[in-house]
Order: C-alpha cells, then structure tokens, then sequence
C-alpha cells in the first residue's frame, strides 16, 4: 500500500486569529513526528501565507480551496496559480461541489484551472462526485466519469502523474452521512479503472484517489483501509486540530498494518 494524503479542507471558515491558532495546534500535534501520510492544510486565501510560513518547519504544506482559470490580468477577485506558487503554495483543490453548486464551475472551467496550476507546478486535487439523485437513478458512475473525462482527461500522461483526484460524493458532503466503506472502494475502483484505459495500469497504480464526504476520526481508519482510498479530503472534521491528527494516525495505522 502506498502512502496515504489527507487534506484539510477548511472552506470559509476562521478568523485570522482562529486560523493562527489552529495552524499552531496542528503544528504542536505533529511536531517530532516523521509521517509517511502526506498533510495538506487549505484555508482560506487570507491565511495561505501564514499556512506556507509555518508549513516550513513542519510536515505539513500548505493548499488554496481555487484558482482562476485565466492566467493574470483583468480577473477583479480572483486568484492566480502564479499567485499561489510564488508564495510557496503547493497543492490546490479545484472544481469542489460547493464551487459546481454556487459558482456555477463546469468541467470546462475546471479543465482550464488544471492548466494553470499545472504550467506554475502546483499540484491540482480535483474533485468528483455525484448528487444523491444520481446515486438513486444509478447514474453515478457516469456522472462520475464526465467530470473525470471532460475535467483531466485532456492531460498527457507526465501531466497525469501530477495530479490527485477526490472522490466526494455530494450527498456526503457536511452531511454527517458518509459513503460506507464498500460504496467508496467500489467507486475507487472505478476511477482507477478509467484512468488504466487512458493511461495504462502503472498511472492508474501510481494515481492518487483521495474519499471526501463527513469523513471523521470515528471513520477515517476503515475507509483508508480500502484498497482503493489513497487518503481524505476532510471538511469540517478538519477544523479541530485533534480530531484531524486523529485522522492521520488513522492513515500512519492503516499504512503500518498493510
Ligand atoms: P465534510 O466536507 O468532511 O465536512 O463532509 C468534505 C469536503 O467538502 O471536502
């Protein structure tokens, strides 16, 4: 078994004290430790830098939630991966549900944002998943695998390597409902299956697919014990320092058993 990841998906969440102090209890937790998970923390923009300061002497690096799809210029709002890069930002999650939802992101828009991040070396955590309408139609799986074609699919093989997909299903997400571990793996594997079609089996081996979705400290050790789930993205649980440690002792254990 690989390595697993485990991202920390803060949303709008935290003052700029909050976030201060967060930052410093993680920190504390995971000081003197040498992971094999690898840890991402993504606040919002205001606290990236604070987030990259402190990821220096620490395990962990730091992510944005987003990025403009335009490389500079006129954009009032927006941020660009050039932005994100040169303040030492190494990860970004693109195309989250919540931006489908109320931002109106298409796959589209979502494939231009994995150029940027790309071309300024930054690495794009790309999110999938369907709504429950679509897992009771039993559409999921080619809800799943347009986002995924139309979304990354464009990318040669060296650019494919670079990139991490998360798998989020939306009824899942904040919800406090998560996928069972079976209904995570067997999406998992197809994911993996998709990308062994256009990029043969070692990519598909190698490609990080990361479970989204009220992932906590009472479930992370079951879900990473799927074959498949190569880490979390974790949303509100994420927000409490112990509890997201716990998350990645439970992604050291399951790595420690296998
Ligand atoms: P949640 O969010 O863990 O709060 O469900 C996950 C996410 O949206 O990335």
């Amino acid at each position: 078994m690989k390595p697993k990841l485990v991202i920390g998906n803060w949303k709008m969440n935290k003052t700029f004290e909050e976030a201060d102090d967060l930052i410093i209890e993680i920190s504390d937790l995971l000081e003197g430790l040498t992971l094999q998970t690898g840890v991402v923390l993504c606040p919002p923009n205001l606290y990236l830098e604070l987030t990259t300061d402190h990821a220096e002497e620490n395990e962990f690096s730091a992510g944005a939630q987003n990025c403009c799809e335009f490389s500079n210029g006129a954009y009032t709002g927006e941020i660009s991966a050039e932005m994100l890069a040169a303040i030492g930002v190494e990860f970004c999650i693109l195309g989250h549900s919540e931006r489908r939802k109320y931002f109106h992101e298409s796959n589209q828009s979502i494939a231009g944002k994995v150029n940027q991040l790309l071309t300024h070396g930054l690495i794009p955590v790309v999110c999938c998943g369907e709504q429950l309408e679509d897992r009771k139609n039993g559409t999921h799986f080619n809800v799943v695998e347009k986002q995924i074609t139309e979304s990354v699919f464009h990318l040669t093989k060296d650019q494919f390597e670079t990139i991490v997909i998360a798998y989020e299903p939306v009824w899942a997400i904040g919800t406090g409902e998560t996928a069972t571990p079976a209904q995570a793996e067997e999406m998992h594997v197809f994911i993996r299956q998709l990308i062994e079609k256009k990029y043969g089996t070692e990519i598909a081996y190698n490609a990080y697919i990361l479970y989204g979705g009220s992932c906590n400290a009472g479930n992370a050790l079951e879900l990473f014990a799927q074959p498949n789930v190569d880490g979390g993205l974790i949303g509100g649980a994420s927000l409490k320092a112990k509890e997201f440690f716990d998350i990645i002792e439970a992604a050291e254990t399951v790595l420690k058993d296998n």
